[in-house]
């Protein structure tokens, strides 16, 4: 694969390979379950509520600024080897919470991994933290104030994922707001299990500038043009799709209908080890099953620099790196 790769979607968390979470599960003393694996090593995953929960316990073997360091620090040097040069992470500050970590500890081991990775292969990423909609609206509210109190300059998105089921949009209108008050772009999962409804609504209440999949917007024509005029970045991950059930094959990924629409996407890997990919894998997937040139490719790697939450001069470097 040619093409410089951009991604604008994948959890921290989500990037733990079954290996990395076994091993941190030895050396923190933590007993997995053993039913969160298959047989043959992989997570058990049968559906999105499944996934969550087989996530959220796979969570509880990283706890400690090393594991979170090691995390990034592999993820980023591996994608550059397979030609990311520009990734965003979501990081949530509960899952850390939750095992004793200090905020504080966590971004400085996120910032040693990372700025070990971009020394040692150039690669540019920035963190979204993100709240997780099923904790509630106090426990969003309180990442949100973390953001305005703890500003760091590798935090540059907030954003939302968990449960699209569960509670309303309007309910973290002042979580969202508070992000965007504290200079974060703003992204939000919508529209991955639940219908077009569901992305409008994150729209009105939220305004963010991007959505976290959305592809499911494609069912209700208005809010496809409601997208492609307000100009709304979707973050596609087909492989997560085909993995929790929403399309069969890569094909059957409505990325080429939004495209055709004017809706802007860029992709991302989700949780890569969760949905047997990774972002150089869903790069070639889509050009395979859409037969894409490397020019299309170009565009979308393209968008998806355009919609970083990173600063301009940021931006113009990767643009050139585009451009090579
Ligand atoms: N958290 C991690 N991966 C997620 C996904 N695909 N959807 C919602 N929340 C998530
Ligand atoms: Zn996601």
């Amino acid at each position: 694969m040619s093409v410089p790769q951009v991604e604008l979607h994948c959890h921290i968390e989500g990037a733990a390979s079954p290996a990395f979470v076994r091993a941190c599960a030895t050396r923190n003393g933590v007993n997995l379950p053993p039913e969160i694996f298959t047989p043959d090593g992989a997570y058990s995953c049968d559906d999105f509520l499944h996934f969550l929960s087989v996530y959220e316990t796979a969570c509880t073997a990283i706890c400690t600024p090393r594991d979170y360091a090691e995390l990034v620090y592999d993820y980023y040097t591996h994608a550059a080897h397979s030609g990311l040069i520009y990734g965003e992470m979501f990081i949530s500050a509960d899952h850390p919470a939750a095992v004793g970590i200090s905020y504080g500890d966590f971004v400085d081991a996120i910032a040693d991994g990372y700025g070990r990775a971009h020394e040692k292969t150039g690669i540019t990423a920035r963190f979204i933290l993100t709240c997780v909609r099923n904790y509630g609206v106090e426990q969003a509210e309180a990442m949100a104030q973390l953001a305005h109190s703890h500003p760091h300059p590798l935090i540059t998105g907030f954003g939302m994922g968990g449960d699209e089921n569960r509670g309303m949009p309007a309910d973290f209108t002042r979580a969202f707001d508070m992000a965007r008050d504290a200079g974060l772009g703003l992204t939000v999962h919508a529209g991955e299990v639940c219908g077009p409804k569901s992305v409008s609504n994150c729209l009105e209440a939220l305004k963010p500038s991007r959505i976290g999949h959305g592809v499911r917007a494609i069912e209700n024509n208005e809010v496809v043009a409601r997208l492609a005029g307000e100009g709304i970045v979707l973050e596609v991950c087909p492989g997560a799709n085909i993995a929790l059930g929403v399309y069969g094959q890569y094909r059957q990924s409505p990325i080429r209908r939004f495209l055709d629409a004017g809706v802007k996407l860029a992709l991302g890997s989700d949780d890569p080890p969760y949905f047997h990919t990774d972002i150089a894998n869903e790069y070639a997937q889509v050009q395979r099953a859409f037969s894409f040139t490397d020019e299309d490719m170009r565009a979308i790697s393209q968008t998806g620099l355009e919609a970083a939450f990173c600063d301009d001069l940021t931006k113009v470097e990767l643009m050139s790196k585009l451009s090579q």
